[in-house]
């Protein structure tokens, strides 16, 4: 039978995308805004359990293998595709509260105007955080997406619902993106120089 990630694994996954969104919504929409007090004690508090979650599910994790519930042999490169795009996914989720510690440190220090070098490059920062991680989530779920289409096992090992049934799709489509694929991977890993050589 194909593996399956934990139970804590999927609930850690699916409660802490519940987190992000709240903090994606509930931004602060201005450095003016800081003034007010409560709010950026809230500010700080979230900050840092979101990034205490975030280090903790790091932590947890990396003890599983990428593709735990692979049915079949992943290809190498794209085995490392999708681990580089889970470990920038982890930088972005730490960036994001840890600049926004660093916003409040300075504006209570005084850097209260967004002009000022040092708080620019941090709010500069604080928003790169942002928009890379939509574009990495964005990432990720289509490749879960087409990973369930393909039918590997991947999509089940984490995804509650529209679990795999049979072992590979039959779609022609699919078979024939498949092959692209990996035609795409071994002509990656032959342009990277191998050790034995
Ligand atoms: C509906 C949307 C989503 C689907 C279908 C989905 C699906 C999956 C699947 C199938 C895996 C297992 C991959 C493997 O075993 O290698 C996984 C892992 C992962 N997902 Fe998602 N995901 C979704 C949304 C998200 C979001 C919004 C985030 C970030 C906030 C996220 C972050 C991660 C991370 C970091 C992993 C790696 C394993 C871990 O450390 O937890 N996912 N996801
Ligand atoms: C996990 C925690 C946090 C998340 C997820 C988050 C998320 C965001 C997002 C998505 C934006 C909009 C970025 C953009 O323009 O694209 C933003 C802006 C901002 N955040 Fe955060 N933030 C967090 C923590 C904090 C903290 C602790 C502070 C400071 C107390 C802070 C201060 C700001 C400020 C001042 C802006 C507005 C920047 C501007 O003037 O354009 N954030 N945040």
């Amino acid at each position: 039978m194909a593996k399956s990630h934990t139970k804590l694994a999927k609930f850690i996954h699916w409660t802490f995308i519940i987190l992000y969104i709240y903090g994606i919504f509930k931004q602060v929409d201005d450095l003016e805004d800081l003034e007010d007090k409560r709010l950026l004690i809230f500010e700080v508090a979230f900050a840092a359990t979101f990034l205490l979650i975030v280090i903790a599910r790091y932590f947890y994790m990396r003890r599983f293998k990428t593709f735990l519930g692979s049915r079949e042999e992943v290809h190498i490169v794209h085995y490392y595709f999708a681990k580089t795009v889970h470990k920038s996914m982890y930088l972005c989720l730490i960036l994001l509260p840890l600049t926004g510690l660093l916003i409040a440190g300075l504006y209570t220090k005084g850097y209260t105007d967004e002009d000022e070098l040092v708080i620019g490059l941090v709010l500069g920062l604080h928003e790169f955080a942002a928009v890379f991680s939509y574009i990495l989530i964005a990432t990720h779920v289509s490749a879960a997406i087409y990973s369930r289409l393909k039918g590997e096992g991947v999509w089940s090992s984490m995804v509650p619902v529209l679990k795999e049934k049979e072992n590979h799709s039959t779609n022609k489509v699919i078979a024939k993106l498949s092959e692209i694929e990996e035609r795409f991977y071994d002509k990656v890993e032959d342009l990277i120089p191998s050790k034995k050589e």
